[in-house]
């Protein structure tokens, strides 16, 4: 505490508000990006919030300081532990989520190849096939909301190509499962329950916590099924065949399905709905695609610049860390607050502006963090950039978006991402004949 005073004292500690941490943590819930924004204008590209019941998190809005952050991880700091309360219930305790150090590395290790680039490249078919079969089913001629349909599509990959289920009874018990879980495991009443009294409420049936309990023990009936199966029949090509070659225990393979499903899932569906939400307000941009490969891939990346899904990127610091004039304490978080790293006009000049020429000439900008950085850097970052291609591409070589509404849709917070607060209105018409690619 002292230790902390002094800090405070002689200037060493981001400024921050001196709001209660209560009234900081109702600030952060209703408004995100306006109270970031607010923070950012007042004190600079290095701040300090306080949220009720959680050490004091710092956060930076510039690449050199968001480097400086992640350098912390090739020396302990603690990705994995700050994200453990969120997410240990449901991806369990062998996740590379929330392990650090060498149990993390250990994981990290297998499940980099079957999510490398080249390897992904061979499910573009696939993921193709998914999302033409569902986007047959979409309403046409009346407003819907697309951040649904795009889950609808990015579940499928992950139950067909991650899990690579292929028997239908076990594919339709995860569809309608899956969804649910992840609702549940997320909501705010279950996050707010003290880590001691989950184990009481698990017994509660109308507890969302006794809910949540059941539907994760049948989900994980079926996929350690699954795991038993592939042993018994090893080869596939899926993240799931991979995993079941390497030394990983029935229990670490089911916790890293679930990491997949819980990192992959909404995230994907998110930047695809923003995606959208930002073309049908983007004409020009909009002719341009989906033919041309090069523009579509530098429009995903813009996207993911104006409109990041995931907002930081913590580390909880297990040694104190020095950022220019100031000194972060040990056991504090300090993190990259993306969307506004994004827009700092030193890094992206005319910030506002879409402008997918950016990355035209292959130039890599270390302020474009939509996927973290360090050690820790996303590990789905290929997978996710080729479900946007082509998913995009297959919504509009068939069907004419537009919008019911021309204001653009405001940034709301759900989970750990920003998503369109009207999750994406559209009205989608039959383009004839379908353009081919
Ligand atoms: C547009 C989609 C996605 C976005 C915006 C996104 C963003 C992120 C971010 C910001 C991080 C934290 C990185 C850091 O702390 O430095 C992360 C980590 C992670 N992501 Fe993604 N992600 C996406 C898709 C995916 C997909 C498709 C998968 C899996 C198939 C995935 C799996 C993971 C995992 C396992 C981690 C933890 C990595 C570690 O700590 O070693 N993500 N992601």
């Amino acid at each position: 505490m002292t230790y902390v005073y002094l800090h405070w004292r002689f200037g060493m500690i981001p400024p921050g508000p001196r709001l209660p941490s209560l009234v900081q943590t109702a600030w952060f819930m209703r408004d995100a990006p306006g109270m970031m924004e607010r923070l950012h204008r007042r004190y600079g590209p290095i701040f300090t919030a306080r949220y009720a019941g959680y050490p004091p998190e710092v956060y930076v809005t510039t690449a050199e300081l968001a480097a400086q952050i992640y350098q912390t991880d090739q020396t302990g700091g603690r990705a994995g532990e700050a994200r453990r309360d969120f997410l240990e219930h449901m991806v369990g305790a062998h996740s590379v989520l929330t392990l650090d150090g060498d149990g993390w590395w250990r994981h990290r290790k297998l499940l980099n190849p079957p999510l490398r680039a080249k390897q992904v490249a061979g499910y573009r078919d696939e993921i193709a096939a998914i999302a033409a079969e569902k986007i047959a089913t979409w309403p046409l001629g009346r407003p819907f909301t697309l951040r649904e349909r795009m889950q609808d599509i990015t579940l499928e990959i992950i139950i067909r190509l991650i899990f690579g289920i292929r028997d239908a009874g076990r594919v339709g018990r995860l569809r309608a499962l899956l969804p649910e879980l992840i609702e549940t495991g997320g909501s705010m009443q279950l996050l707010a329950l003290p880590e001691r009294l989950r184990g009481m409420a698990a017994r509660v049936p109308f507890l969302a916590y006794g809910r949540f309990v059941r539907l994760r023990d049948e989900v994980d009936t079926i996929l350690f099924d699954e795991i038993r199966h592939r042993r018994a029949t090893p080869g596939g090509t899926d993240v799931l065949g991979r995993l079941v070659e390497t030394e990983l225990g029935d229990q670490e393979i089911r916790d890293e399905l679930v990491t997949m499903l819980i990192a992959g899932h909404e995230t994907t569906a998110t930047g695809l709905a923003w995606a959208f939400e930002r073309l049908l307000r983007l004409p020009e941009t909009m002719e341009r695609l989906p033919d041309d490969e090069p523009y579509l891939d530098a429009v995903v990346k813009e996207v993911l610049r104006v409109r990041p899904v995931v907002y930081e990127a913590p580390r909880l610091l297990d040694a104190p860390l020095r950022l220019g004039e100031h000194e972060i304490p040990a056991g504090w978080y300090a993190g990259p607050y993306i969307p506004l790293v994004h827009r700092d006009p030193e890094a992206f000049p005319s910030p506002e502006e879409f402008r997918p020429e950016r990355y035209m000439d292959g130039h890599q900008n270390r302020a474009w963090m939509p996927f973290g950085g360090g050690r820790r850097f996303c590990v789905g970052a290929q997978l996710a950039l080729l479900e946007m291609r082509v998913i995009m591409r297959e919504v509009l070589n068939r069907l004419e978006l537009s919008a019911p509404d021309q204001a653009p849709e405001a940034r709301r917070l759900k989970n750990v991402t920003l998503t369109p607060a009207k999750r994406t209105r559209v009205i989608a018409r039959a383009r004839t004949p379908a353009r081919t690619p």
